[in-house]
């Protein structure tokens, strides 16, 4: 987690850093910090809370000249978040400079080893441990700081993207990865350091993606030299060209990104299809299935692996996988599959579902996966991320940046690749028939149409909102296809609203959750027209019968819910394996105004980061 930037060239630093650490507050937003070289020394504000707050409190207390900076925004692992914790760290001499993301898990003992050579520390951070291990090594080795930058990374165990200066030699910043992501802007004469490359956009189109295990040294007037951490090798780095544009990754009129990402899904959606869908012609295309599609088809199993929200849209492709193409699936937590020594073979194929591609615990479970020598494929957002390198193969959603933490657009156009390679397998397999398969490539090429139409319940939504505002506890139910979309309602109320809520399949309510049904608790149903609709009409009879607040989410024109409800929420019909792209539609709606309506902070919840770089 944590947002990094840098800069060296020719403009001022301090408007690019500050800037690109606001777009980068996704990445953690509990203390923010920049270390500006002014000609002469080194100019350092840094505070709890976020960017705006350092803005105010930088103004006031340095000079915000320079040509060269670095910034940090971050979401705290070692050492609370305090202005002493937050980054850039100086090493004891004060001559050098760090940002870190990511965690150095070894630096208890780099820390003692330090402090025996009487090294002293400010803060709680592994960070300041590694500037000063940096430290240590250029003075005992009298080496340039690119060489002792990489004999201390040669000592460090664990996750980093690091950007450090030296104001002895203020013409270059040396950056390193390994783990976490670091882009390198490649401006005219000039160079933009950052985790993702949302903050040089409107500088340059060019970029190049560190890989893990890299470092570069980035000079003002010069050339970027980019060298593997271990050994001597040095890497042609390849330039990519970024499609990104400005109007993005800015909330375009909304008041939040959250609610803008929630309104893109018709396009979203679209984008997921473009050049895949050919429904005049009845084909899916998609070159990573299509290229590995032995693989796919000889597989015994797929195994999704995924966290969240992505584990979510997993357990909707669980079910459309076994139902149209036949074949079994398991859905795991990348956090527990990646340390319960799984049984896996070459004869798996192992699906990652990813927004942001950067997520450890799926980062990990990848590679797990691959050095049992199963097949691992990639779903992700984020072009050029660590999981889409780090899988053989994949296809991306092309849902566009998605910077409101809580996931939206992401969940639904990741279930849009999944109904793709789902039903392109079933055609390779012959588990579909031929008007099958048309039929759900027709009603797939609705759902952008059908999306819009189920945001019309926008402000029936923001009543509903209103009025259960003050809830303690929400229960959401579902079966079936939708019972994914209740796990996937509850997280989205939980995360920005703090609102307790559970997910169920609706069918375990009498198991257990029954009991917490009273005149107090809201529960909202999914009781779409198909799928188990009678079943899921007796488990409202039942929360009825215990006094329980009903929200149902259900088919246009339904009557027999609505009779029963307190109040209903329409969706478009469409197949009940596509229904999971409308259901969780009126759930993000309530979710987002429930958040608004308690004053909550719904891009940035609490304890939260959009990209969990961390186990
Ligand atoms: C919830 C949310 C998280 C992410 C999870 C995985 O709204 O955003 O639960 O889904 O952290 O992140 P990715 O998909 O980036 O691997």
């Amino acid at each position: 987690m944590c947002g990094i930037v840098g800069y060296i060239g020719h403009r001022d630093a301090y408007p690019i850093i500050l800037n690109g650490l606001q777009r980068l507050e996704y990445r953690g937003y509990d203390s923010a910090g920049i270390a500006l070289y002014d000609g002469t020394d080194i100019k350092l504000s840094k505070t709890k809370g976020k960017v705006s707050d350092l803005k105010s409190k930088l103004e006031n207390e340095i000079s915000t000249e320079g040509t060269l900076g670095i910034g940090h925004t971050r979401w705290a692992t070692h050492g609370v978040p305090n202005d002493v914790n937050s980054h850039p760290h100086y090493s004891n001499s004060g001559d050098l400079v760090i940002i870190h993301n990511g965690i150095i898990e070894n630096y208890e003992s780099l820390k003692k080893e330090l402090t025996k050579r009487g090294y002293t520390f400010k803060s709680d951070t592994d960070t300041e441990v590694l500037i000063n291990l940096i430290e240590d090594v250029k003075k005992n080795d009298d080496t340039k700081l690119g060489k002792a930058v990489q004999v201390a990374l040669n000592q460090v165990v664990g996750a980093y993207a690091i950007a450090v200066f030296d104001k002895t030699k203020p013409n270059e910043i040396v950056v390193a990865r390994l783990g976490s992501p670091l882009a390198i802007g490649i401006g005219e004469d000039e160079f933009f350091i950052a985790s993702d490359a949302s903050p040089f956009i409107e500088y340059t189109k060019n970029a190049i993606y560190l890989e893990d295990g890299e470092m570069a040294i980035v000079r003002r007037h010069k050339d970027i030299k980019v060298r593997k951490i271990k050994g001597d090798a040095i890497v042609d780095p390849y330039v990519q060209e970024l499609k990104l544009n400005l109007e993005q990754i800015e909330k375009g009129g909304y008041e939040h990104f959250m609610l803008k990402e929630i309104y893109e899904q018709p396009s979203a959606i679209l984008d997921t299809f473009r050049g895949r869908l050919l429904s005049k012609e009845a084909i899916i295309k998609m070159s990573g299935v299509e290229d590995n599609m032995k693989k796919f088809l000889n597989a015994d199993r797929i195994i999704i692996v995924a966290c969240g929200t992505s584990w979510h849209a997993g357990l909707v492709a669980e079910y459309i996988f076994e139902d149209l193409a036949r074949i079994p699936v398991e859905v795991e937590y990348a956090s527990e599959f990646r340390y319960r020594n799984p049984v896996i073979t070459e004869k798996d194929m192992v699906i990652a579902i990813s927004q942001s591609g950067e997520t450890a615990d799926t980062l990990a479970a990848i590679k797990l996966a691959k050095s049992k020598g199963a097949f691992v494929f990639g779903v992700c957002n984020v072009v050029g991320s660590s999981i889409a390198r780090e899988t053989d193969a994949g296809a991306y959603t092309h849902a566009g940046p998605e910077i409101g933490v809580a996931s939206t657009k992401a969940f639904t156009t990741q279930i849009t690749v999944l109904t793709l390679m789902a039903l392109r397998l079933a055609r390779a397999k012959g588990t579909i028939s031929s008007s099958d398969f048309r039929m759900h490539l027709l009603e797939l090429e609705m759902i952008p149409q059908k999306v819009e139409e189920a945001l019309k319940s926008d402000s029936y939504v923001q009543t509903i909102a209103d009025i259960y505002k003050d809830s303690k506890n929400f229960l959401y139910l579902g079966r079936g296809y939708n019972f994914p979309v209740a796990l996937e309602g509850a997280l989205k109320l939980k995360e920005i609203s703090y609102i307790h809520a559970e997910g169920y399949p609706a069918a375990e309510m009498k198991h257990g959750p029954i009991a917490l049904i009273d005149e107090q608790m809201p529960v909202v149903v999914i009781a779409t027209k198909k799928g188990h609709y009678d079943k899921v009409v007796s488990n409202i009879q039942e929360i009825k019968a215990r006094k329980g607040k009903i929200i149902g989410i259900v088919t246009k024109g339904d009557e027999s819910v609505k009779a029963l409800a307190d109040f209903v929420i329409e969706v478009p019909e469409t197949l009940e394996s596509l229904s999971p792209l409308l259901t969780t539609i009126p759930l993000q709606l309530l979710s987002y105004y429930i958040a608004v309506y308690l004053g909550k902070n719904v891009d940035q919840p609490r304890n939260l980061a959009k990209s969990v770089t961390v186990e």
